[in-house]
């Protein structure tokens, strides 16, 4: 497969796409980043890119507060990634990543304002499932909480924030935890550390507002769209306290990563019977047909490449 990225304004070899030890964005995590799938469709050969324009919108808006500058309108970028997705060739899933960037080389320096170089660069990885889809992952709450607007705006997708989410993720990992959920600092659930979380309990679908601090999922809104149009049920927005988590029949975790993922325990209490539940599987379906290009309904949120 040619290895290609999209670097300072052209398509290059990927081993090509570099930038020097002195970027400001290396030191400070002074990026925002989107994280978008293309899914792979065997019957037609063709990769479904999900939901593009959305995440690049995404991004301009943490670009916008992060004061980088990205010479390319929503349109142009997807344009721009799906020439990318045909020229890397890859017939499997695929994850898509945009990364714009304090690229001045300066250190010892803080002022965003006056800083200039800024970078944009897109590469694209063959990724298959990222938990574990077929089944339901085992999930801690963190001893890390999430970020509040005030310290650093955990509803943009800036790098630096993502240290709180390595650091919970890792500390899940090293206890055999496979993923964590994050409180906020009202001790309210949050989300997971690259998804949002939706919970099952006495025939209510629920799932935390954006106040609680989390990242307003893409995922998460299709989810909230499939539940309203296919089942016909609205999922309620609300702030859910730890230990509902523990008494809920279902729990789901979203995110472009991982799809639709079952939640099997939380801090080792069992959600139902330990597997995925009947309606975590039915949005999951309905999910996968979505973004595989299947059901033509939605096919307004699939760019074909
Ligand atoms: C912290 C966090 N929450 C939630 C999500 C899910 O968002 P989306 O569905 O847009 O991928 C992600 C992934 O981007 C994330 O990093």
């Amino acid at each position: 497969m040619p290895e290609i990225a999209f670097h300072k304004g052209e398509f290059v070899p990927l081993k090509d796409a570099s930038v020097g030890v002195m970027t400001h964005a290396l030191h400070y995590g002074t990026a925002v980043f989107e994280g978008i799938r293309g899914n792979w469709n065997e019957e037609d050969e063709t990769t479904y890119i999900f939901r593009l324009k959305e995440h690049y919108e995404r991004l301009l808006s943490g670009c916008k507060l992060m004061r980088i500058k990205v010479p390319y309108t929503v349109e142009e970028l997807c344009n721009i990634t799906k020439e990318l997705v045909e020229k890397c060739e890859y017939n499997q899933d695929v994850y898509i990543r945009p990364l714009a960037y304090k690229g001045a080389e300066r250190v010892a320096y803080l002022d965003l304002s006056k800083l200039e170089d800024d970078g944009f660069t897109i590469v694209v990885v063959p990724l298959g499932d990222y938990l574990d889809t077929e089944k339901a992952v085992n999930c801690c709450t963190s001893s890390y909480r999430r970020m509040e607007d005030y310290i650093i705006p955990p509803h943009l997708k800036i790098s630096g924030l993502y240290v709180n989410s390595i650091l919970a993720k890792t500390e899940a990992i090293v206890a055999g935890f496979d993923e964590a959920i994050l409180l906020n600092q009202q001790g309210r659930v949050s989300e997971g550390t690259g998804e949002n979380i939706f919970i099952y309990r006495n025939g209510k679908l629920s799932t935390p507002p954006l106040i609680d601090n989390l990242l307003p999922g893409i995922t998460r809104d299709c989810v909230v769209d499939i539940v309203k149009n296919e089942l016909g049920f609205d999922v309620e927005e609300r702030s859910i306290p730890r230990s509902e988590l523990y008494l809920a029949d279902e729990i789901f975790l979203t995110g472009t990563a991982a799809h639709v993922q079952g939640v099997g325990s939380v801090d080792n209490h069992e959600i139902g019977d330990g597997q995925m539940g009947p309606l975590t599987r039915q949005i999951q379906s309905l999910y996968f047909d979505i973004v595989t290009g299947r059901n033509i309904k939605y096919s307004h949120w699939c760019t074909k490449a």
